[in-house]
């Protein structure tokens, strides 16, 4: 039984090593998927059958084999990201073409047989690529309750959003709970907008301003501040992908409704909060969509005076 797997094994491999396309840049999805294929269904599986039988040279010489070209495949993914953050910091790279380029990968499914219920996509690995975004620093402040752990907005629901915000020079957007900053990041990318960040945990709020910083997006800022303390006088439009939840969330939604009183302003959304931000009298719904178990929602204020 053994035998017949790690054939089996061998025969994959062999096939995604003959496919020389594979190392051609433009080749991005079909990439993303071998390298998933890769590492969960050849690295993975003899992982665990040298586990459970014991050590086989001809397995351990496959595993080799497969991540030398797993290695490959990821410096042909490195290459191109290098050279988009290149273009980015230099101001080379249209929001126009980026946009387009973006919605080609958008929903894109990361593995071939299967759509990720979270809704993300080979857009969210080019993103987070691009943007240098890797594994999250590790936490230095304790949430509280109530508060809601990272967890990345999928990058074609922040592209769902641009498209429907029409942000323009005059906008200033929030993210509050901004995370790692690809919602600001993409903001700040691919509109005219300010974009600023709020975020508690300081070590996320370090690496997104790094982030921004290094690519050169001079309207992408951070504050590293509770939200329910922040200053939203110049912001017009407000995101939330769920960061916090029950007294937490009303008393933020408590301070834009304030806000709202002195100006017209969106809140925008994802997740679990929809359904507690809906019923906000003061918030009238106007637009939403669908990516997988989540929702995206677009509310405006009543005019200001007659709520
Ligand atoms: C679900 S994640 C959203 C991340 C980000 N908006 C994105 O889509 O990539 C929630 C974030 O909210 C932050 N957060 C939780 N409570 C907060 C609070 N009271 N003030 C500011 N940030 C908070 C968490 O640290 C976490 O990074």
């Amino acid at each position: 039984m053994v035998h017949s797997l790690v054939e089996e094994i061998r025969a994959a491999l062999e096939t995604f090593e003959h496919r020389e396309s594979l190392l051609d840049e433009a080749n991005f999805v079909q990439r993303v998927n071998a390298l998933d294929t890769i590492e969960f269904r050849l690295l993975e599986r003899i992982e665990n059958v040298l586990y459970e039988h014991g050590y086989r040279q001809d397995l351990a010489r496959l595993y080799q084999r497969a991540e030398r070209l797993w290695q490959r495949l990821e410096a042909v993914n490195g290459r191109l990201f290098r050279r988009y953050r290149k273009r980015i910091a230099a101001g080379d790279a249209p929001a126009t073409e980026l946009r387009q380029l973006f919605e080609t990968y958008a929903g894109c499914a990361l593995n071939e047989s299967s759509q990720d219920p979270l809704g993300y996509d080979c857009l969210d690995v080019f993103v987070d690529g691009v943007f240098g975004i890797d594994q999250a620093p590790e936490e230095i402040r304790p949430l509280e309750s109530g508060m809601i752990g990272y967890q990345a907005t999928p990058a074609r629901a922040i592209l769902a959003l641009i498209e429907h915000a029409h942000l323009g020079a005059d906008e200033v957007f929030y993210d509050l709970g901004a995370g790692l900053g690809r919602v600001i990041l993409l903001v700040g990318l691919l509109t005219e907008a300010q974009a600023r960040g709020v975020e508690f945990e300081p070590a996320y709020c370090a690496y997104a301003q790094q982030r921004a910083s290094s690519l050169g997006l001079s309207r992408v800022s951070l504050v590293n501040v509770d939200a329910r303390q922040a200053d939203y006088a110049d912001g017009t439009v407000f995101f939330l992908y769920t960061p916090f939840t029950g007294r937490m969330l009303q008393q933020v939604l408590d301070r834009l409704h304030a806000e709202a009183r002195a100006r017209s302003i969106t809140v925008i959304t994802y997740g679990p909060c929809t359904e507690h931000v809906a019923p906000q009298p003061w918030l009238r719904t106007v637009w939403w969509q669908t990516f997988g178990h989540d929702t995206l929602a677009f509310f405006a204020s009543c005019k200001p005076g007659l709520d």
